[in-house]
């Protein structure tokens, strides 16, 4: 049952040529693309969550989070050039493994791309309403320009609807609808500001480490066995701040020469992203601190509750890194430079609609080639007469990531990201090793090196962070799992254009 209607490789190639989006992405642009997708909402947002649940000992978080994401992108670029289509994990899957596996992999990519962006969505209308609130720069007298508070944070994050979250996710759903080419150019700009940003937080942040401010290294330990706190609890949040590379894989068939250029996107913004992150995670330890707030009987707090943010607003906690909304803005203004924490703040509100499209973008592809196998309805794959890009489902993803994004915090939306992420780079990895038995004749452009030990390893990493997930990730996943499946008996299983085919 599970290696069931298996799709020939040599079929997805041949529908992709069918009906195929237009080569028009260089090696470049895909970098870009991908550094466009994963720097964003996890280094900007989420390092104050990172430290909340392992204090100065996120860095060693961020170390494991990447190391698992290496080893997945290493695989991700084997299968990424042997099948250059559009879909990513959803497609690779339903060559390897067959059509319910494939379902089962395209509807946790919902969560991945579409929950991801939603949340980086969050993420961004924290940082607007923070410079609005202080007045933009002393233009203003501060609170001038707030918007009222139940229009500041979602519904479910104790306020009631995030309008800068709803309205950014309309917005970039626009940039999507009006095509690709533009919508990179756009990023390429924003991938820019954001490695300035970056970089002078680095500069201004490591000479100020002190060793005092990295002990105790490990208040919390390594985590427990519900998941959630840690060292690897943080580790399986902060991962988020990796999440996207593998966007650059979904556009592979709307890049000239995906063979080459495909690996080169992957590994490339990866590599860049990873060597950014631990200078950043070691200077905003090392120089303000980064001990997480327990409660009386000394369990640390859980990011997002209602506890945490009463103990953040005790004036003591006032300065606390774990309890800011704009960590490295915050970090550089507790350091004495207000003006660059402020410049900081506008980097990030400038750039992170960058991550929101190249997610929503993810998204939309996926759905596109789900779609255009049978599996969705095929109004949704219609390609615009003169924008050539997939315009009914790009609006409706956007719908929805836009309405989410107004509802729900930002923290437990990226670690339910996460867990439809962690399924999919596991199912990459896997069938890496089911296709060298398989196929071992077929054209690998990019070969993984040792593949044997690597899939395997990003198996077990893909694991090891799922269940340090928050428990309410992982009910959620299992949740959308099972409306899956469900979704999937009812109309794929009958539509899809396989079994149709089949069937003649
Ligand atoms: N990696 C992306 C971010 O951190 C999703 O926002």
């Amino acid at each position: 049952m599970l290696f069931w209607r298996v799709k020939p490789l040599d079929k997805i190639l041949e529908t992709a040529e069918k009906k195929s989006l237009k080569r028009q992405l260089g090696p470049i642009q895909l970098t870009l693309l991908g550094i466009g997708a994963v720097i964003g909402t996890g280094i900007f947002v989420l390092t104050a969550e990172a430290a909340q649940k392992s204090g100065p000992a996120m860095m060693l978080a961020f170390v494991i989070a990447a190391v698992v994401c290496g080893l997945a992108a290493l695989a991700y670029s084997e299968i990424a050039s042997m099948i250059p289509v559009s879909g990513s994990a959803y497609t690779y899957s339903y060559g390897v493994f067959g059509e319910v596996l494939a379902w089962v992999v395209g509807w946790a990519l919902v969560l991945e791309y579409a929950i991801g962006a939603t949340a980086v969505c969050v993420g961004w209308s924290g940082y607007v309403n923070g410079l609005l609130n202080s007045g933009v720069f002393g233009l203003v007298e501060p609170g001038t320009l707030s918007l009222p508070a139940w229009l500041q944070t979602g519904y479910f994050s104790g306020g009631g609807f995030n309008l800068l979250a709803f309205l950014i996710g309309i917005g970039v759903t626009w940039l999507l609808v009006i095509g690709t080419s533009k919508s990179a150019r756009v990023n390429a700009v924003l991938v820019a500001i954001k490695i300035v940003a970056l970089v002078a937080f680095i500069a201004l942040a490591l000479p100020a480490v002190q060793s005092t401010n990295l002990t105790p290294f490990m208040p919390v330990g390594w985590g427990n066995p519900t998941g959630g706190v840690g060292v690897l609890g943080a580790a399986a949040s902060i991962f988020f701040a990796y999440v996207g590379f593998d966007a650059v894989s979904t556009a592979a068939e709307e890049t000239k020469n995906p063979n080459r250029n495909i690996p080169i996107g992957l590994i490339g913004a990866l590599a860049v992203c990873t060597i950014f992150y631990l200078l950043v995670g070691y200077g905003a330890a090392g120089s303000v601190g980064a001990q997480p707030l327990m409660d009386a009987a000394g369990t640390v707090l859980d990011p997002g509750t209602p506890a945490m943010a009463a103990a953040c607003a005790l004036p003591e906690n006032a300065q606390a890194l774990v309890c800011s909304n704009e960590p490295l803005a915050h970090v550089i203004r507790v350091l004495g430079f207000p003006k660059i924490g402020n410049l900081i703040a506008l980097a990030a509100v400038v750039a992170l609609p960058s991550v929101i499209l190249m997610m929503m973008f993810g998204q939309t592809r996926v759905f596109f080639t789900m779609s255009r196998d049978g599996l969705l309805p095929e109004a949704l794959s219609k390609v615009h007469s003169r924008f050539h890009t997939p315009h009914v489902i790009t609006y409706l993803t956007g719908i929805v990531v836009s309405i989410c994004a107004a509802l729900f915090p930002v923290g437990k939306l990226a670690d339910t990201s996460n867990s439809g992420t962690l399924l999919a780079f596991a199912m990459v990895s896997i069938g890496v090793l089911v296709l060298r038995k398989t196929q071992p004749d077929r054209p690998r452009p990019f070969r993984t090196p040792l593949a044997w030990i690597v899939c395997p390893l990003a198996v077990a990493g893909c694991l090891l962070l799922f269940v340090n997930l928050s428990m309410t990730a992982k009910l959620v996943f299992a949740a959308w799992a099972v409306l899956g499946l469900i979704l999937y008996r009812v109309y794929g299983y009958k539509r899809s254009h396989l079994a149709r085919e089949a069937a003649q």
